[in-house]
């Protein structure tokens, strides 16, 4: 077999064999492949792309490139999460302690940011002390002990991904359904729960632009997750405007403690009940996921989340004190507020542009290596439906140096768009398929 085939064969749009992609992604893993046959085959993929078995057998070999997760030590029946990836999505910050809260085991590994959208360890990172890499051992004994992990995924764990990810970066090849359902159910697979939920975020900040592709990203991911005896679930939620009102990585993280204290903004919160909803329900902690949703409402009100996230910081090293004082958190000394210019209804807060301010401040990565800066990023006042009148604050840009604040000031402003006539209100869940 040769890759140069195998990249023929998809580029003239035919079907591969489970064989042939085995031994792609074995080889590309391996080294044996190069980074130039293997974007030539990503591209023809995008391009031709691949069918449901396809896709399939891809996800399998890529969950075969590495090492897999026994969570079968911990009692219960585990339930994962995962979200494409939007701004201002620290979901998983108040989702994980909630749910474990509720009494259903989280044992969590999440990615870090890169492009415009963030990620929950960069997030985590900004708690002074707190460690992300735990050994497989501490992470299962964790677990085992508060209900509750939230790790950096292992090394070990589909590294075909990792090559392949960081490759599609760079070759414009990340938005691509069976590229994107791939990686994130190999990644799932190979984590090891019983059953998965999918935040499938569409619209202006997502990869997935329309309900057409998100539909078909979350039917393959759902298909994917049954095939192999995993009960999924995915909830497709909006991202045309960011989650919340903060974006970068303490200020994030803020505002998960101010959710997980019982005063999150409502988006973030309902997104979060939805999730957790379907969480218990796969869990079998619930009777039906609205009944799941009602009874971590209980928790979120009765504090147990908030205290099992400060559990969770204690366990992995970080101070707690943050948790009770988020003044700890870092936070970038220099402030510019965003005005606005005119009067009339905020129509869109489009939240790749929002991303993309973050990122310019300095809260997320251009190219892999880059270091993040943990106390800088934008925090919203307006949000879509609201109306503001001419000199009201927009949204303050926090920056540590204040170069950056004119290019990220300028993504802000062009981020905003007002109208005369309030927009309909649009709703944060469009979708549950599953
Ligand atoms: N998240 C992932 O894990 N993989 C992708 O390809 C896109 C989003």
């Amino acid at each position: 077999m040769r890759a140069y085939d195998i990249i023929l064969k998809k580029r003239q749009g035919q079907e591969l064999s489970r064989e042939e992609i085995e031994f792609f992604v074995r080889g590309y893993a391996g080294g044996e492949i190069p980074d130039y046959q293997a974007a030539a085959f990503l591209m023809a993929v995008y391009f031709r792309g691949l069918s449901f078995r396809e896709t399939a057998d891809l996800t399998m070999a890529m969950v075969a490139s590495g090492e897999t997760v026994d969570l079968s030590s911990i009692p219960g029946r585990k339930v994962d999460k995962h979200s494409t990836g939007g701004v201002g999505d620290k979901t998983t910050l108040v989702l994980a302690p909630l749910v474990a809260a509720a009494g259903v085991p989280v044992a969590k590994m999440s990615g870090r940011g890169l492009g415009h959208t963030g990620g929950t360890i960069d997030k985590l990172e900004s708690i002074p002390g707190l460690r992300v890499s735990l050994t497989p051992q501490e992470f299962i004994s964790q677990v085992r002990k508060i209900g509750l992990a939230v790790v950096a995924q292992s090394g070990n764990l589909v590294p075909a991904d990792k090559k392949l990810y960081a490759l599609r970066d760079v070759t414009a090849t990340v938005d691509s359904v069976p590229l994107i359902a791939s990686s994130v159910m190999s990644k799932k697979i190979a984590a090891g729960a019983e059953a998965i939920v999918l935040d499938v975020k569409v619209g202006d900040g997502a990869f997935m632009r329309t309900m057409e592709e998100a539909r078909s990203l979350a039917t393959t991911m759902v298909a994917i997750g049954r095939l192999v005896g995993r009960q999924t679930t995915a909830v497709i939620s909006d991202m045309d405007q960011p989650l919340g009102f903060a974006v970068g990585n303490a200020l994030e993280v803020r505002e998960a403690i101010e959710a997980l204290a019982g005063n999150g903004p409502a988006d973030l919160v309902e997104l979060c009940l939805v999730l957790g909803g379907h969480m218990l329900f796969l869990a079998g902690a619930a009777a039906t996921p609205g009944e799941g949703a009602g009874r971590l409402e209980e928790v979120l009100r009765s504090g147990r989340a908030l205290e099992k996230f400060k559990e969770m910081v204690r366990e992995q090293g970080g101070d707690p004190k943050t948790v009770e004082e988020p003044d700890r958190l870092p936070l970038a000394r220099h402030r510019e507020v965003v005005v606005a210019r005119g009067e009339g209804y905020v129509c869109a807060v489009k939240a790749k542009k929002i991303g993309r301010a973050a990122m310019l401040l300095g809260a997320g990565r251009e190219k892999k290596e880059d270091s993040i800066d943990h106390g800088v990023g934008v925090v919203l006042h307006k949000k879509s439906g609201d109306y503001v009148k001419s000199g009201e604050a927009l949204a303050t840009l926090y920056a540590s140096d204040a170069a950056r604040i004119p290019p990220a000031r300028r993504e802000v402003e062009e981020a905003f768009a007002l109208g005369v006539e309030k927009p309909p209100a649009s709703n944060l869940i469009r979708e549950v398929i599953g």
